[in-house]
């Protein structure tokens, strides 16, 4: 039982094992379209599979499974109405992903509950793996938590958003996996019950590591806004075309790419911005680009400074792309605003920390995570573990399972607190 600190004790070593052994089972064929990486997404068929092992893994402990109308995958272990304590992370990954970007926090999920029960705590349970967090299959981030938020639209389901793979709407691929997208708003139900969440995850940053630190407790998380610029000029003749007779796009994108990172130095606060894609039209040697398209991340603790650079790095390309005879528009992907995590929640997961006599900090999330789009409604919270080097988003990703382990004691004394106060 939890002491008053909600300190549990739970037999770490082989809360590791576990944690490890589910981990490296995930990374097998079956489970990854790329031997060379972790890549996963959603309807696709390694993805089912790795659904079907949390599906198996959640039943072995007598919990009941489902997944909402487009895929968001829930276990939980009271009747529908009673309240439940959420616990989970997503299971999709980067298209050159690494084993442990959101499967750990699935994984630790599973963990806390195996735990729960296995200590005799019977904590009211659910865990949620949310669809295509990082964007991989559709180019949209955080898109289940989002459409189980209410942040999306019929219409960007139906017709705006897209397959990376084959272009076809996100909608036919819901249906030809099973799913009914058009009931899509009941998604919303899956937090019904919630009393709190509470989300693992890698830290992918190098705070933890470089402070010696084996845990981090966030208490906000960075808003971002995700767009697109593209640039039309003529793809003349590279040879052919003397210099002050050109309408040279990627000359433009080029100029905005450092406009960019000008901007988002000068905003501070913490705010960041990133040209991650590049794509060039026609990508000949000998062409000049006639049409150019980059992508914009810019993030920040701060929405105000987030969106002013989106709104001066607008200004910028067209005002650069009318010098040089071309045009320039910007297009939004999606944002989501700053979100604080629950005061009592982080509150509670301090104690927990503190009273296990690890050392933590306490800090902000740079990256997006589906528990944003929970924190609406939800009292919400996350809990970070050191990855190798800061790296995510790469094959490289490294993390220790033992700091997992101690993660999900932190969570089962801050859940402990919070479902029986007192
Ligand atoms: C999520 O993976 C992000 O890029 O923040
Ligand atoms: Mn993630
Ligand atoms: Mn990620």
């Amino acid at each position: 039982m939890p002491d008053k600190a909600g300190h549990v004790d739970i037999d770490l070593e082989r809360s590791a094992e576990r944690i490890d052994h589910d981990v490296q089972s995930l990374t097998g064929s079956d489970y990854t379209l790329s031997a060379e990486a972790i890549r996963r997404y959603a309807y696709r068929p390694e993805y089912r599979a790795t659904l079907d092992y949390f599906t198996h893994a959640w039943q072995e402990l007598g919990f009941t499974v489902s997944e909402d109308p487009v895929g968001n995958f829930v276990a939980r272990n009271r009747p529908p109405g009673e309240p439940v304590f959420g616990v989970g992370s997503h299971c999709d990954s980067n298209r050159n992903g690494g084993r442990w970007d959101g499967t750990l926090g699935v994984v630790c999920a599973l963990e806390v509950c195996r735990a729960s029960a296995e200590h005799g705590l019977d904590l009211p349970l659910q865990a949620i793996s949310f669809l295509e967090e990082e964007g991989s299959g559709f180019g949209q981030m955080v898109l289940g938590s989002r459409i189980v938020a209410g942040r999306v639209s019929e219409q960007e389901l139906r017709e705006q958003i897209h397959a990376i793979d084959d272009g076809r709407p996100f909608w036919e691929h819901a249906q030809e996996a099973g799913y009914e997208p058009a009931r899509w708003r009941e998604c919303a139900h899956i937090l019904d019950d919630l009393s709190g969440w509470i989300e693992l995850h890698i830290e992918q940053g190098r705070v933890l590591q470089d402070t010696g630190r084996r845990l981090g407790v966030v208490s906000a998380i960075a808003g971002y806004v995700h767009g697109d610029i593209r640039i039309t000029g003529r793809a003349d003749h590279a040879g052919a075309t003397p210099m002050d007779m050109r309408a040279d796009s990627g000359v433009v994108a080029a100029e905005t790419i450092i406009e960019l990172e000008r901007l988002a130095r000068a905003a501070g606060s913490g705010t960041v911005g990133t040209v991650g894609e590049i794509e060039i039209a026609p990508g000949l040697i000998n062409a000049i680009p006639g049409r150019t398209r980059i992508s914009l991340d810019v993030r920040g603790p701060e929405d105000e400074a987030v969106h002013g650079v989106i709104r001066d790095i607008e200004r910028f390309a067209q005002r650069a792309a009318a010098e040089r005879g071309t045009k320039a528009s910007y297009s939004q992907r999606q944002t989501v605003p700053a979100t604080p995590m629950d005061e009592r929640l982080v509150a509670a997961l301090e104690a927990a920390a503190s009273a296990s006599g690890e050392s933590f900090t306490t800090m902000i999330s740079g990256a997006a995570h589906d528990t944003m789009c929970v924190a609406e409604r939800v009292p919400a919270a996350m809990v970070f573990v050191p990855c190798r080097d800061g790296l995510s988003h790469t094959p490289e990703e490294d993390a220790n399972p033992a700091d997992a382990a101690l993660g999900v004691q932190v969570i089962l004394g801050a859940i402990s607190a919070m479902v029986e106060p007192g």
